[in-house]
């Protein structure tokens, strides 16, 4: 068994007894398992992800595409996951289930266990997405504003690139060359074999 299967069997076991009553599937990283050039690291898996037991389908699929695009990238490259394995949900106005952020509890769960998983991959450089994995792989108190777009440290000793999360721009349109700038110059560091480290 991989480092990466113990790990997973290690969480499903974990977590199976802990909501009781409701259901709460764990969407589990995939891709590239074995050393790859780059790990992207989401928030949590929405509605489709969970039917679909995949990381980034869906409209998170389609912002990935676009970012593997301009990143001159393939999604077998590389490895994708997120810091939370389930759909964190509340209930809307309407009464209708909708996505939230994780709450604290979810991320002191979740994060020791993305910290193994990326020891068992063992990617050459993290991506985070947004400021849920930044912080999760942070000790400070940076955010996304002050160190996207740039290489820093992570918790996990593996070199860590931040970009805005690709839904944010749909809110925030000023950040979408932002955005664009930042992913080439991810792929000029991969182009060049200039990550840090
Ligand atoms: N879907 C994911 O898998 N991750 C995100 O961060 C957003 C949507």
């Amino acid at each position: 068994m991989s480092d990466l299967s113990a790990v997973y069997q290690e969480m499903l076991a974990f977590f199976k007894p802990l909501w009781p009553g409701e259901d709460k599937p764990l969407v589990l990283g995939e891709g590239k398992a074995d050393s790859p050039i780059l790990m992207l690291i989401g928030e949590a898996p929405g509605e489709t992800e969970v039917i679909k037991g995949r990381p980034f389908v869906g409209k998170a699929g389609k912002n990935l595409d676009e970012f593997l695009q301009l990143a001159g990238l393939k999604r077998e490259e590389i490895f994708v996951s997120n810091v939370v394995k389930i759909r964190p949900t509340e209930k809307g106005p309407t009464g209708r289930t909708r996505n939230r952020a994780p709450n604290k509890e979810e991320l002191s769960l979740f994060t020791p266990f993305l910290l193994k998983e990326i020891e068992a991959v063992a990617p050459r450089a993290l991506v985070t997405l947004g400021n849920v994995p930044l912080k999760a792989l942070t000790e400070g108190k940076i955010t996304v504003g002050d160190c996207h777009g740039a290489w820093m440290n992570s918790r996990a000793g593996i070199p860590l690139f931040s970009l805005y999360h690709p839904a944010s721009i749909i809110y925030r349109r000023a950040l979408a060359p932002v955005y664009e700038n930042d992913v080439m110059e991810l792929a000029r560091c991969l182009k060049e074999q200039a990550i840090p480290g």
